[in-house]
């Protein structure tokens, strides 16, 4: 089965050619999937032009945009299974090419269904779930029903997840879209109008979405937008203003998104603290928590283990750290004293989506998102918006520290510890003093480029950074790094470390850093080349590391995370350019992973 974490986009614009729009808009959801694209517009008929490939690459070879009509959909898909070809690209069509359909999700009861519509004579092109959507259209239009009801029938009989756009070729001035379980909004411009996989996709032409629950589906007509439940009714649903501008999509003058994301940082963290009254607020009407336990995945997940060290130091509360996908396994014991936060910068991740619905009722959920009116945003009690803007790359950086600085936030107010806030307002000028590595940084990357393995040790609260450092480098260099807890090395993996293996050591000042130091000691025995994080002022660390990345003397272990971790995402992204990678769309990745 070929399943999709995709990006759809649907539009019906007034007098003006739809293809270019839709390829522009396709382009801002490429980090959603980017092994094949498709676009369909309809005007005497339908025409459609797809391939495998990068969307640049398909357009250079079909002029994409280069198709009649002033509506249609468009794709771009990133297979989890199969082969990403042109036939599997979307969109997808029916036996005649009358309906063509664009989807992102997953039709768990595909198969049965397919053969039962090759039973009753409909032909299949491709090896994707998705192509039983048209065919159900085709065969309740042939029944006598309009697009949109054949569409509502037509999901009445698929099991699994979506976000779908039609059109029919009988039908020119319609597209229908759905969801359950995948993202998909609404946009309304002048007499013009969008459905897309997210927001940022449509911001050239409108900031004025509407999100869709699922079981809801969308109307874009010459009259407007008419959004409808499952049975058919009519629904009035509110209008949200974006207050993200176009240009925050943009590369504006950086090589990659990637690098401009990372050097947004100090701001994403400013803004992110200007929340503070609302935190201030919303702790004022907690309950009294006996425990906190945080769920989420990647970057996210480590995010959630400097809260469980940030819980465990200043609230005193005990807190546990869940990997989203593993929550289900363990997670009959929390009650209504518990507070459980999930952390999403997407709010669409299927696992934290999953679990965070086998919380509800059963203990007070918190989520921490970047995304508004994203899944989670509606269905957690508590909401905390970081507030870093749009973010492109497939790597998380800004929404990672933003991320961090709610957290801080919420266990500063938690703990009444007031006399940190201080410290907490310093941190973004200290990520900009760590931005000011980036030569250095450069050459470092220069130096270990090739090599085969890399180790990042740390302990307490450099332990995560630590982690997230190996994570950014697997990601975007495709080099194998591990995250160690430095004390753990000698557990095993001290195995692993031979003459010129590099190790990051993250060793800012405070309580565990005479042992991280000593753990140094051992891997240099043994051949190691290290590259110590520590203060200007850290002499013995000096004296030990091969390359010595340096911060301000003040920034002790409890407030590290954030300056620190901006290094490790530096060196990741130079290794990833120096190996012809593109870091902002590394291979078997995507930026929203909407698939269990
Ligand atoms: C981070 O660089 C990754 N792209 C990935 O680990 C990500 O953090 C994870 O998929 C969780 O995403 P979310 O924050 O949108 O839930």
């Amino acid at each position: 089965m070929v399943k999709c974490m995709c990006g759809i986009i649907g539009c019906l614009l007034d007098n003006k050619r739809a293809a270019p729009v839709l390829l522009n808009c396709v382009k801002k959801l490429e980090y959603r999937g980017y092994d094949s694209v498709g676009i369909a517009t309809s005007s005497s008929d339908i025409k459609i032009k797809k391939d495998s490939g990068k969307i640049d690459d398909v357009h250079k070879n079909l002029d994409l945009d280069d198709l009649p009509g002033d509506m249609g959909i468009a794709h771009v898909r990133w297979a989890t299974h199969g082969l990403p070809t042109k036939e599997n690209a979307h969109p997808q069509t029916d036996c005649k090419d009358n309906i063509a359909v664009v989807h992102n999700g997953i039709i768990e009861n595909y198969k049965e269904l397919k053969d039962q519509l090759i039973g009753e004579g409909h032909q299949f092109k491709s090896e994707t779930d998705t192509e039983v959507i048209p065919h159900l259209i085709e065969k309740y239009v042939e029944m006598g029903n309009n697009l949109e009801s054949a569409t509502r029938l037509a999901i009445g009989d698929i099991k699994g997840s979506y976000a779908i756009a039609a059109i029919c070729r009988d039908e020119p001035n319609k597209v229908v879209g759905a969801r359950k379980e995948s993202p998909l909004i609404v946009g309304k411009g002048e007499n013009e109008y969008f459905i897309a996989s997210d927001a940022p996709a449509i911001l050239e032409h409108t900031n004025k979405v509407i999100y869709l629950e699922d079981h809801e589906m969308v109307v874009l007509s010459e009259e407007g937008i008419e959004i409808k439940d499952i049975k058919g009714n009519v629904i009035k649903k509110e209008i949200f203003t974006i207050d993200w501008t176009p240009d925050m999509a943009e590369k504006g003058g950086y090589a990659h998104f990637m690098l401009k994301e990372i050097h947004e940082q100090p701001e994403a963290v400013k803004k992110t603290l200007l929340g503070e009254s609302e935190i201030k607020k919303m702790v004022k009407k907690f309950p009294d928590f006996n425990r906190v336990c945080f769920v989420a995945c990647g970057t996210s997940f480590h995010a959630s283990l400097i809260g469980k060290y940030l819980f465990e130091n200043l609230v005193g509360i005990p807190t546990d750290v869940s990997l989203a996908s593993e929550f289900e396994y363990s997670a009959d014991t929390l009650d209504e004293k518990t507070l459980v936060i999930f952390i999403t910068q997407s709010g669409e991740t299927a696992d934290t989506l999953k679990a965070l619905r086998l919380v509800n009722h059963m203990a007070k959920t918190l989520a921490i998102v970047n995304v508004l009116g994203s899944t989670v945003t509606r269905e957690a009690e508590y909401v905390i918006y970081t507030r870093a803007g749009p973010e492109i790359g497939v790597a998380a950086t800004k929404t990672y520290v933003s991320q961090l600085a709610c957290i801080y936030l919420l266990a500063i107010y938690m703990s009444g510890k007031m006399e940190l806030m201080e410290k907490l307002q310093n941190i973004p000028e200290y990520m900009e003093t760590a931005l000011q590595k980036e030569e250095l940084i450069k050459e470092i990357a220069q130096k270990y480029k090739d090599s085969r393995d890399f180790f990042f040790i740390g302990r307490g609260f450099s332990f995560p950074t630590a982690m997230e450092g190996a994570l950014k480098l697997k990601e975007i260099t495709y080099i194998h790094g591990e995250g160690y807890a430095a004390g753990e090395l000698k557990h095993g993996p001290l195995a692993l470390i031979d003459e010129g293996v590099p190790v990051v050591a993250v060793t800012p000042p405070g309580k565990s850093h005479d042992k991280t130091l000593s753990n140094v000691e051992e891997v240099k025995a043994r051949g190691a080349h290290v590259i110590g994080l520590g203060s200007s002022e850290d002499g013995v660390l000096k004296y030990e590391v091969h390359d010595m990345i340096e911060f301000e003397d003040e920034i002790d272990e409890m407030f590290s995370s954030m300056p620190y971790v901006i290094p490790l995402q530096l060196l990741s992204y130079y290794i990833s350019v120096m190996k012809s990678i593109d870091p902002d769309k590394p291979k078997n990745l995507a930026k929203c992973v909407t698939v269990e």
